[in-house]
């Protein structure tokens, strides 16, 4: 089974769960490259006006193509109670090659109702498990949730 973690991050929480992710269940992984510096006070608002008005964004080529994989893992931050602008865009220009797939965000407290519902609606598939973590747990390596949707993933899979 070839699973591929296909994860934005802008700040290294998110990052942090899909290297986590990806070594529980032996898949690859794709760091999605924003061209837009979304560094600092400028880019931190940049974020959140773009997640705030579902914009898309310009993703640097990515390494591997998601038609690859049986299963494609999607991850990042809640970016005004949305996904972020990189996600969104990620799944707006591969959305017709997603065999399966499973969704995953980080947040501070909320958004990933909305932000999961919209990520169905982009690919026109329900994903075969979600996972929304908030940053202080990641940081603690809290993290019984994840391992839930790892057996989750690893049993739809099968
Ligand atoms: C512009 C911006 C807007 C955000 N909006 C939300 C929000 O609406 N709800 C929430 O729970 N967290 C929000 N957050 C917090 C991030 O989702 C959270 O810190 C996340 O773990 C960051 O992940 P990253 O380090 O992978 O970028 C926001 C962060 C940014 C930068």
């Amino acid at each position: 089974m070839k699973i591929l973690v296909a994860y934005y991050s802008r700040t290294g929480v998110t990052k942090k769960l899909a290297e986590y992710l990806a070594k529980k269940i032996n898949a690859e992984t794709e760091e999605i490259k924003d061209t837009v510096n979304r560094a600092g006070v400028v880019g931190y608002m940049l974020a959140g006006r773009d997640g705030m008005k579902r914009r898309l964004t310009k993703l640097e080529t990515p390494k591997l193509n998601p038609a690859d994989f049986e299963l494609v893992i999607i991850g990042g931050p809640i970016w005004s109670w949305n996904m972020s602008a990189p996600i969104r865009t990620y799944l707006e220009n591969y959305k017709n090659q997603f065999k399966k797939a499973a969704f995953f965000c980080t947040m501070g407290g909320s958004g990933d109702d909305i932000a999961f519902k919209e990520m169905e609606e982009i690919i026109g598939k329900k994903p075969v498990a979600a996972l929304a973590i908030k940053t202080k747990e990641v940081a603690a390596g809290d993290l019984n949730k994840a391992e839930k949707f790892c057996s989750e993933v690893t049993g739809t899979a099968a």
